[in-house]
């Protein structure tokens, strides 16, 4: 399982300080959601704090894009480091395309599908890509409570990706905490973003320990 704290909920006024206690809780990647105020109605951070960020640290870079037009920003996002790059299936009007310019440019490839999105639109495109985020609250904000029948999404989507032989991961984001990671875990998510339930806490070191160790208990998956 991989743990991706989501620096949304974190201060920004000190992300030196926030890489370092993602380092000192072993997280495996950082989580950074662009937001343009358009896909989604909130604006957050783009490539000069990723570069910026990605400089300061080896950690892996887990970029979310909820913005409209995501490929007018790739090559920045590229440029800048990331290491994951996740598009929402519902902004691309060209998601092949988008697809393979990600590839191409050597991040792993991802798409995030919102709440009310079945998993069957990716049946097609699945070979194609590393991982895939289902978004178990409506974009756009921290701090939302999980959507339960996401759980259900989770199984079609592991029931998929067997059926094809591949192995991609399924990152699963919004209100994941210690009463939900489990029963993800259990679904067959592997991939778990947290903000508030990590930097929402008094200890977040202590709650990303929490985290992996309910995730480790409940997983099906070998990931
Ligand atoms: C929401 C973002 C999430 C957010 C999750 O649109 O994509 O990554 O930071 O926050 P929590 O874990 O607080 O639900
Ligand atoms: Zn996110």
């Amino acid at each position: 399982m991989k743990l991706a704290p989501s620096i949304l909920a974190a201060d920004l006024a000190d992300l030196s300080g926030t890489i370092a206690l993602c380092e000192e809780g072993d997280a495996d990647l950082i989580h950074f959601d662009v937001m343009d105020g358009h896909f989604v109605p909130n604006l957050t951070f783009g490539a000069p704090v990723l570069a910026a960020m990605a400089k300061r640290t080896s950690l892996p870079i887990d970029v979310h894009l909820m913005v409209t037009e995501s490929a007018l920003y790739l090559d920045e996002i590229l440029d800048a480091g990331a290491a994951w790059v996740t598009v929402h299936w519902e902004a691309a009007n060209h998601l092949d395309r988008v697809v393979e310019h990600i590839r191409a440019g050597g991040a792993k490839t991802g798409v995030a599908l919102n709440p009310a999105t079945p998993v069957s639109v990716l049946h097609d495109i699945l070979p194609r890509l590393d991982h895939v985020l289902l978004m178990s609250v409506n974009p756009g904000f921290g701090g939302q409570g999980f959507i339960p029948y996401v759980l259900d999404k989770a199984r079609q989507l592991r029931a998929m990706i067997a059926e094809q032989g591949l192995e991609v991961a399924i990152e699963v984001d919004g209100g994941i905490g210690p009463d939900t990671i489990g029963p993800a875990a259990a679904a067959g998510m592997d991939t778990f973003v947290a903000g508030s339930a990590i930097f929402g806490q008094p200890n977040p070191v202590a709650a990303m320990r929490t985290l992996r160790d309910l995730a480790e208990t409940s997983r099906v998956t070998p990931l």
